[in-house]
């Protein structure tokens, strides 16, 4: 196991440079193998997530070739085979292995996707996609199999706009006959990325980051070069780090329409923020206000940021609010808080944040990804010492985050326990 040590308050100034996104390369490398050829994807963000997918390629047969944020996937020797439980159970997005498979063979076997424990997360919707697509489903335990004689354009109306369905019933429906039509589809930047590469490669869809998406089956699909778009929720971790110990902090490669959501936020309790056109740089102020956020879908207030926003919300002064909508198990992070100083109570899917309280630095635990990202903003803004056990869920998401956290002045380590 690995645990992070940081001591707290420090002054952090000077330049965080954005990786690529996690959820969209998540998709983009499962994508890859729709190809015939060689496709080149630059911008890869190097965690331990693109590494398990890189892994689920080679076993299929996919050369794989890493260099550095750049990434050569070669799909011309792959065979179509089960992908064994203790592969896709490493993370949740191997599921796009399912709709690409399918797009690409008519036929996938594959176990339940891992990821973070932050609700059930089924995947009915994407195998509702899937048949109305023409294919048969037969599940046993955890394990699918997905299967068609011919798979046929259909008009698909999700009951909820999933990231993970749109996305999946994107790469099914590429190569089968006719037209698809994606009702109440997500809107989410990293499906405009993830079309956008699949158009690349030949493919013709229509109304990404629009609630309908058209797709027009096509019959073969090319190697081509794409880019990842920067990590809007890397990015919005790092602005909330800023609000709360920066000092002209700048938050480098983004897209700041990405997260205006936050930024508006940021700005109504208080937070200085300098938005430019691919960088903002963040100060810290005092005497924030309190403020109620929301959980939505794109462009709605991201849920991955909601747990490291409440750190903040911590400092503000008077009642600040948080409603998570979207999943019903994402406030995990709270008694870790709690334990640090703070003063959290949570009713259903609210919690409620008296504020300000001192935080104290002291052992917590990351339960998953984003709670692991909020443990590390609270230690940097504590008295004292933070150690975090359980960091692989973090080294999940944020590529180099001791790096780069040490480059802007935090002290930080990682050990080996
Ligand atoms: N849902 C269903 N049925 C489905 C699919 C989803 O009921 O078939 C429900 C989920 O249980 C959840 C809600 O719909 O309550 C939203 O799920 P969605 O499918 O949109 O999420 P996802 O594809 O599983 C992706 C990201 C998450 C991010 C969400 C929302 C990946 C690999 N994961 O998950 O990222 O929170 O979209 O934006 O892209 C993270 O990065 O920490 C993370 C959890």
């Amino acid at each position: 196991m690995k645990t992070l040590e940081i001591i707290g308050k420090q002054e952090l100034s000077g330049v965080v440079r954005i990786a690529g996104a996690k959820n969209s390369a998540v998709a983009l490398i499962p994508a890859a193998i729709l190809a015939d050829d060689k496709v080149t994807i630059c911008n890869v963000p190097e965690i331990t997530d693109t590494d398990a997918l890189c892994e689920i390629l080679e076993y299929l047969g996919v050369k794989v070739n890493r260099a550095s944020e750049s990434l050569v996937l070669d799909p011309k020797a792959i065979e179509n085979k089960e992908i064994p439980e203790h592969l896709s159970k490493k993370l949740r997005a191997s599921y796009y292995f399912m709709g690409a498979l399918l797009g690409k063979y008519k036929k996938v076997e594959m176990c339940f996707p891992g990821g973070c424990s932050i609700g059930a997360r089924p995947i009915n919707l994407h195998l509702k996609g899937f048949e109305s697509l023409g294919a048969k489903i037969t599940q046993e335990k955890d394990r699918y199999c997905v299967e068609a004689e011919e798979l046929k354009g259909a008009n698909i109306y999700l009951d909820f706009a999933s990231v993970g369905a749109t996305i999946n019933i994107m790469l099914a429906a590429v190569k089968a006959k006719g037209k698809t039509v994606i009702d109440n589809a997500a809107k989410e930047p990293e499906i405009v990325n993830v079309a956008t590469f699949l158009n690349n490669m030949g493919a013709k869809i229509t109304g990404a980051g629009t609630s309908t998406i058209r797709i027009q089956g096509v019959e073969t699909l090319s190697g081509c070069f794409h880019e990842v778009i920067p990590d809007r929720i890397e990015a919005g971790t790092y602005l909330i780090i800023g609000a709360l110990c920066g000092k002209y902090l700048k938050i480098d490669n983004i897209i700041p329409e990405h997260l205006e959501a936050l930024i508006s936020k940021l700005v109504e309790m208080g937070v200085e923020v300098d938005v430019r056109q691919d960088y903002i740089i963040v100060n810290k102020q005092e005497n924030y206000k309190h403020v109620s956020v929301k959980t939505l879908t794109y462009p709605g207030f991201a849920t991955d940021l909601q747990q490291p926003f409440m750190v903040l919300l911590t400092q503000c002064t008077g009642k600040s609010m948080i409603e998570e909508t979207i999943y019903e198990n994402r406030f995990m992070q709270v008694p870790y808080l709690n334990k640090m100083g703070a003063n959290i109570e949570i009713k259903d899917r609210k919690a409620t944040i008296q504020g300000p309280t001192p935080l104290m630095g002291c052992e917590v635990e990351a339960t998953d990804l984003r709670a692991g990202a909020s443990l590390v903003a609270a230690a940097l803004a504590a008295e004292g010492k933070t150690t975090i056990k359980n960091v692989e869920h973090i080294l999940r998401g944020y590529e180099q985050i001791v790096e780069k956290l040490t480059n802007i002045g935090a002290k930080i380590e990682i050990k080996e326990i």
